[in-house]
């Protein structure tokens, strides 16, 4: 269903937002790849039958309202070696190594009786640590980026718009010149996350600085650092956060296109971001006349082969282009000569979502 205008996007929110707050309980199951090779999505799957046997399932189509338990699929929760994990909200508790066995316990202890089930939480001697928030090891963390991963279902559009997803997209379209865009992104400091740290904003204004016919944005998810998996947890658990950013540095650049170049080894992170993708076209977030604006702006996904030397830019855009990815000879910066030869917005993963 089409989206046309930014108060249709408002409304939406709002009527989401109401029905998620309906869910009375909701149970969301680590769908990150570590939690998936330790058997999560079967947990998944056997805690949704019970659930259903017991007619207590809230529709996944957050527009019925229904009341109910909501069951979600999110991103890596971080706590990998612990996996598979089940976080039960609102309480915030965590069952950790959750197994096939133990989800007819979880439904009828936690779903249905309400009490938590000790054995599954994390302990340090005598201490059981009851919520997900007072283990030391997310105790002190403050979640940026990362912040919808774990806690939302990462393959819901529906989910994304509830939690003020598309709401900074939507506040450049409707008050902000694509100049004040790059000006913001300045003053805020934003620097590039692929290593070289460069400042976002200045990169996004020097795109815009050149006319052309054709502009690039490209989102480097290749990420060929050994055991680095940041991007990957991004991608997975928050696929529309990297398309919005994308969606936001395109109207700041004057880009019409764009990439997400992410390796072939990370199929989850390839499946998560094409269904967004698709989930964005279909309600209007992507392609022509976004939100009923002047705005037109469409997403490809390039997969590369796992070179580490393909995630730096040049070499990445020569792989996308379908040549060898090998670094280019540069004579002009990626800001006026990037992706086939036209001025190019290259961010990290990480650099995108706003
Ligand atoms: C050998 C080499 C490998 C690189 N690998 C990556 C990578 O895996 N991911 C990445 O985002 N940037 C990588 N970079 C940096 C990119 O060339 C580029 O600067 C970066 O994607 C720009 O995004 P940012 O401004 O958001 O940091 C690499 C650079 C070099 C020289
Ligand atoms: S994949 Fe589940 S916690 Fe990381």
């Amino acid at each position: 269903m089409l989206i046309h205008n930014i108060s249709e996007l408002k409304e939406k929110k709002e009527l989401y937002k109401a029905s998620l707050d309906k869910q009375y309980k909701k149970v969301i199951v680590c769908g990150g790849t570590g939690c998936v090779a330790g058997g999560s999505l079967n947990v998944y799957e056997e805690l949704k039958r019970l659930v259903e046997e017991k007619g207590i399932l809230a529709e996944v189509d957050l527009e019925k309202e229904d009341q109910g338990i909501g069951m979600k699929k999110s991103g890596c929760h971080g706590f990998c070696e612990r996996g598979p994990l089940v976080r039960i909200e609102p309480e915030g508790y965590l069952y950790l190594k959750v197994k096939v066995e133990d989800c007819e316990e979880i439904v009828e202890e936690t779903l249905v009786n309400n009490k938590p089930i000790e054995r599954l939480m994390y302990k340090d001697g005598d201490k059981v640590y009851q919520t997900q928030e007072s283990i030391p090891f997310y105790k002190r963390q403050n979640r940026i980026v990362l912040e919808h991963c774990g806690h939302i279902d990462a393959e819901s559009i529906q989910e994304y718009i509830a939690h003020d997803g598309y709401m900074a997209l939507a506040k450049v379209l409707e008050e902000m010149t694509p100049e004040e865009v790059c000006e913001e992104v300045i003053k805020s400091n934003l620097r590039g996350r692929g290593g070289g740290g460069y400042p976002a904003g200045k990169k996004w204004s020097q795109v815009l600085s050149f006319p052309s016919d054709m502009k690039y944005v490209v989102c480097n998810g290749d990420e060929g650092d050994p055991g680095a998996f940041m991007d990957r947890s991004i991608m997975e658990g928050d696929p529309h956060s990297v398309i919005e950013g994308m969606t936001i540095a395109a109207y700041a650049t004057g880009a019409s296109e764009g990439y997400i170049y992410v390796r072939a080894e990370y199929p989850l992170a390839v499946k998560r971001l094409t269904k967004a993708i698709e989930e964005a076209r279909a309600v209007g977030l992507l392609g022509k006349n976004i939100l009923g604006t002047d705005l037109s702006f469409d997403i490809h996904i390039s997969q590369g082969a796992g070179a580490f030397v393909c995630g730096e830019g040049s070499a990445l855009m020569a792989s996308i282009e379908g040549e060898r990815g090998m670094p280019r000879v540069k004579t002009k910066r990626t800001v006026e000569e990037g992706l086939w030869r036209k001025p190019t917005v290259i961010n990290n993963v990480e650099t995108l979502p706003m």
